[in-house]
């Protein structure tokens, strides 16, 4: 029997379920396979005892419309950043690449499938040049990988958003207020463009385009006062004013590297203030609602062809690269492509051509 381990690795997002079950069904049409899964991505490897669960048929079923990861996640440490506490209660981190893939060996491990996002994908790379028989899948809500036309999560985090846009809409206009919404993208606009573009806002600031306040203030003021009496303004996690930095806070979390981001709408709710918007105004952070719930068919159908493609590609022994969506095809990249470069928006993107067609104004004289 060949065994491969699937594994899910960094922020959760809806569609890795439905990526799971697709690998595993179309293992289970294979005779001599058995499929895996380790507990929060290489944790379940490292740790003594292992967490690994067989994942059969049985284990998958119906979970393709569930959110979340039957395997669990983490975006915290990893085989090459191991967290480790001295005796001053200090903490730093140790590389256990080289005995997880002794690990990997006593457990029958023949291919390793791992659905991840960029910090993912940078590991998968690592181990492949180890000489690790690994093939990537690409998810995150934020789209911000290379190499792939979009990525599974993405759909329904823009789904989200526009739902709760379509609600503030109708209290913005029975009150006469000014509504920011935060959504996530620390690096990349694609969730607030999208969300901005199907739900009719007035202002987007996304990550790539520092703002000018005064050129928010005056498109609010116009919509508020000559138009329609209130105004509706999508703000990115990443968003930062011209003159300034991103907002963020260093997180204590132990292993964990990256900034955390959430709350830039309050700051720029307080800038409009303090240049002189005088109209009522209340923020919403949607926050970690956009990578929870039930994946829209779109990103369920998108997981599936993932899982089966992933599978395919242990069976054609494509190591070292990563399943991925090219219009209208699935197809194998190296990981080197999809990491390194985010796949962030330009402004020659026709999403930015359609948001400036419909008067949205991205916060800058572009
Ligand atoms: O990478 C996806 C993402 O959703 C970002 O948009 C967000 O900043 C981050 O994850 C937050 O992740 P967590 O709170 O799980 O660390």
């Amino acid at each position: 029997m060949k065994r491969a381990l699937v594994l899910t690795g960094g922020g959760d997002c809806p569609g890795l379920n439905a990526v799971i079950r697709a690998i595993v069904k179309r293992a289970a049409q294979e005779k001599d396979w058995e499929i895996v899964g380790s507990i929060q991505a290489f944790n379940g490897v490292l740790w003594e005892p292992t967490q690994i669960k067989v994942l059969d048929q049985q284990a998958v079923r119906g979970i393709h419309y569930q959110g979340g990861t039957i395997i669990e996640t983490t975006n915290k440490g990893g085989p090459f950043a191991w967290p480790i506490k001295d005796n001053d209660g200090n903490w730093s981190t140790v590389d256990r690449s080289d005995e997880m893939l002794r690990k990997l060996q006593l457990l029958g491990i023949d291919a390793v499938i791992n659905i991840g996002g960029d910090g993912s994908q940078k590991i998968s790379q690592q181990l492949f040049e180890k000489g690790l028989n690994i093939i990537g899948v690409p998810k995150t809500i934020d789209n911000d990988l290379s190499a792939t036309d979009s990525t599974f999560g993405y759909q329904t985090a823009v789904e989200i958003a526009t739902e709760a846009l379509d609600k503030l809409v109708t209290t913005a206009a029975s009150h006469n207020r000014v509504f920011g919404m935060e959504v996530m993208g620390r690096y990349a606009g694609w969730i607030a463009l999208n969300a901005a573009i199907a739900g009719g806002a007035d202002v987007c600031l996304i990550p790539e385009i520092p703002y000018d306040i005064e050129v928010v203030k005056e498109k609010l003021e116009s919509r508020f006062y000559k138009d329609r009496g209130f105004g509706i303004m999508v703000v990115s996690e990443g968003a930062r004013p011209k003159k300034g930095k991103m907002h963020f806070e260093k997180s204590s979390e132990v292993g964990y590297e990256n900034l955390k981001l959430g709350g830039v709408v309050h700051q720029v709710l307080r800038e409009l203030k303090d240049a002189g918007l005088k109209v009522d105004m209340r923020d919403v952070i949607l926050g970690h609602l956009q990578r929870g719930g039930i994946p829209t068919a779109y990103d369920r159908v998108l997981a599936a062809q993932f899982g089966v493609k992933a599978f395919e590609m242990v069976l054609e022994k494509e190591f070292g690269k990563m399943v991925s969506y090219r219009h209208p095809n699935i197809v194998a990249v190296p990981l080197k492509e999809a990491i390194g470069k985010p796949n962030l928006v330009t402004l020659d993107n026709r999403i930015i051509q359609t948001a400036k067609g419909l008067d949205i104004s991205l916060g800058a004289d572009i």
